[in-house]
């Protein structure tokens, strides 16, 4: 099962949610591997170095990937493979986005974030992208009140979104920085806000491969 995780515009939380993915689904018991394919930043494989060098359980397998063919190609090793893909949609996020199960398309709440976001959801059906496997997560919600509105209009324009939204805490950020996922803060509202989130999409991949 191939699960990724795209974006038009950067900082979004991308990364944050396909680590976490990566995390839950290693924990399930799946093997899985994330897989970077930000060959010049590598935030995901840095982070995962973080976690292995503080003995995180479970341990999430990462590789970075300059070209996503040699990426996909590793899906038949493992039973999840999560993509972490570059902060804008080419060609070879096209071609992702099709061998994928569920896209993650992660989104910030102002309208600069969620009009490219919305128009991205767009191309992709337009490219042949069924609609079922796309599914929008709102990410770094500055309040509950712009995180519930970003939802709505994720839904008015006919796409799928997480029930619940990501707030925007330090908490997460802290977390991250030790090598941990948001399921996995010291603070408990926050692992749970997440780990629906999380479940959600864990759900409909499943559904979906
Ligand atoms: N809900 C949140 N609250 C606070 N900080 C967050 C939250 N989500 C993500 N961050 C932080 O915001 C930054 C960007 O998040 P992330 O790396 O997941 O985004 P991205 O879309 O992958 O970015 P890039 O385009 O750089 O790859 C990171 O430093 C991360 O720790
Ligand atoms: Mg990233």
């Amino acid at each position: 099962m191939i699960i990724s995780f795209l974006s038009q515009k950067g900082g979004v939380g991308r990364s944050t949610l396909a680590r976490a993915t990566a995390v839950e689904f290693a924990r399930s018991g799946k093997k899985t591997h994330l897989a970077d394919l930000d060959s010049s930043q590598q935030t995901s494989a840095k982070w995962s170095e973080r976690r292995d060098n503080t003995g995180i359980s479970p341990a999430v397998e990462t590789g970075v990937y300059r070209r996503h063919d040699v990426a996909l190609k590793a899906a038949s090793n493992y039973e999840c493979l999560v993509v972490d893909t570059r902060p804008f949609v080419d060609i070879s996020a096209l071609d992702i986005a099709r061998q994928s199960s569920l896209v993650v398309i992660a989104t910030g709440t102002s309208l600069d974030d969620l009009e490219p976001s919305l128009l991205l959801g767009h191309e992709l059906i337009h490219k042949g992208i069924p609609h079922n496997r796309l599914l929008y997560v709102v990410g770094k919600a500055p309040s509950q009140a712009e995180g519930r509105a970003a939802i709505q209009t994720i839904n008015a324009w006919q796409f799928a979104c997480t029930g619940t939204f990501l707030t925007f805490r330090p908490g997460y950020s802290i977390s991250l920085d030790a090598g941990y996922s948001i399921t996995e803060t010291s603070w408990k509202t926050l692992n749970h806000r997440a780990r629906n989130i999380i479940h959600d999409i864990c759900a409909r991949a499943k559904a979906s491969a």
